[in-house]
């Protein structure tokens, strides 16, 4: 095929470029935008959007980065949250100090990662119990063999559908402190699951925020995303059952002794005593909080990947982009005790 030729007079001839302005190269900043921002961040007025670091994640990072570990190496993560733990196997009964130490990086990196642990269902049972008694979900079918472990099963006939921020199960009285997730068959690209510290997502508030929250609690309700799970002859024993519960909007980890948000979008229906529009306003200002990026970890699962959550500090989010594969995940939910200010 002929190659076209410009036009002897078009664009690109040589009486046309040289009446081309020459380009202006003045530079009129003398230090780059970021000098005028240090520790604090700046809003961009059209959309609201905030630029600039998060400083509230400084000492804490640098607190991570000076940790040591006897009993596995730990390779960190996200700025204050996730890490993975090498040189620990996890089909084995683990001696009390190793359980310990597992028990203590759980509550500094708030999710710790694990590669290579073909588990059994009995094993990861056996595993998970070492940190508390194990929870049955009542809405989510389990393994058959071993209720405690409820299954996440995709295809295509069914979709993965956790992809909303969410901590699980906060419908309970006493939600789960954590959660063993462990990767039986993952599809060949996606599916990872990502996790964002609610103890920095409270830390970023700003003072008149953090205030307002003082004392608030917020509602609880496992019908938003279970409702459809419930035979219609089942719904009033369910209701009664699992009622909707209260707890505090800010609470207090019970280990680490740090706050953190503790509302979703998945389970919290109202923030209490706020009028109704406030309170919604303030809920998916709260909740939005999760989806900043400097304060989460993302996890690439492999077979027999297992991930540890702590229910309290971190919530979680599947993401859901690898529909029509498959992807089968066993979890297991350590009970917790009840959220305090
Ligand atoms: C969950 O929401 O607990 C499931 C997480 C996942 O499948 O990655």
């Amino acid at each position: 095929m002929a190659r076209s030729q410009a036009p002897p007079n078009g664009p690109e001839s040589d009486s046309e470029m040289s009446s081309t302005p020459a380009p202006n190269t003045e530079v009129l900043a003398d230090r780059d935008p970021g000098a005028q921002l240090k520790a604090q961040r700046r809003i961009l007025p059209e959309f609201g959007v905030a630029v600039g670091p998060i400083a509230c994640l400084a000492n804490e990072r640098a607190r991570l980065q000076t940790l040591q570990w006897e009993h596995f190496d730990v390779k960190p993560m996200g700025a204050t949250i996730g890490a993975e733990l090498s040189g620990v196997d996890l089909t084995v009964e683990l001696a009390d100090p190793v359980v310990a130490e597992i028990r203590q990086a759980l509550h500094d990196y708030k999710v710790i990662f694990f590669r290579d642990q073909p588990l059994s269902g009995a094993q990861h049972v056996a595993f998970a119990r070492r940190f508390g008694e194990l929870e049955v979900h009542p809405f989510i079918p389990g393994n058959s063999a071993h209720p405690e472990l409820v299954r996440f099963e995709k295809s295509a006939d069914v979709g993965g559908y956790e992809n909303g921020w969410h901590h699980d199960v906060t419908w309970r009285e006493e939600p789960s402190m954590g959660a063993v997730l462990h990767a039986i068959s993952v599809p060949p690209t996606g599916g990872d699951t990502l996790f964002s510290d609610q103890c920095a997502a409270y830390d970023a508030l700003d003072a008149e925020t953090k205030s307002l929250l003082e004392g608030l609690t917020a509602s609880h309700d496992f019908m938003q995303a279970f409702g459809a799970q419930v035979p219609p002859d089942r719904r009033d024993t369910t209701r009664n059952q699992y009622p909707v519960v209260q707890h505090p909007v800010v609470c207090t980890h019970p280990a680490t002794g740090r706050k953190h948000l503790y509302v979703n979008v998945f389970f919290t229906t109202q923030i209490n005593g706020l009028d109704h529009d406030q309170g919604h306003d303030l809920l998916r200002r709260l909740a939005q909080q999760a989806t900043t990026l400097e304060y989460q970890c993302r996890f690439h699962w492999e077979d027999h990947s297992v991930a540890f959550w702590d229910n309290r500090a971190v919530q979680h989010y599947a993401n859901s982009d690898y529909w029509p594969d498959v992807r089968i995940m066993e979890r297991a939910s350590i009970k917790g005790s009840a959220p305090t200010f």
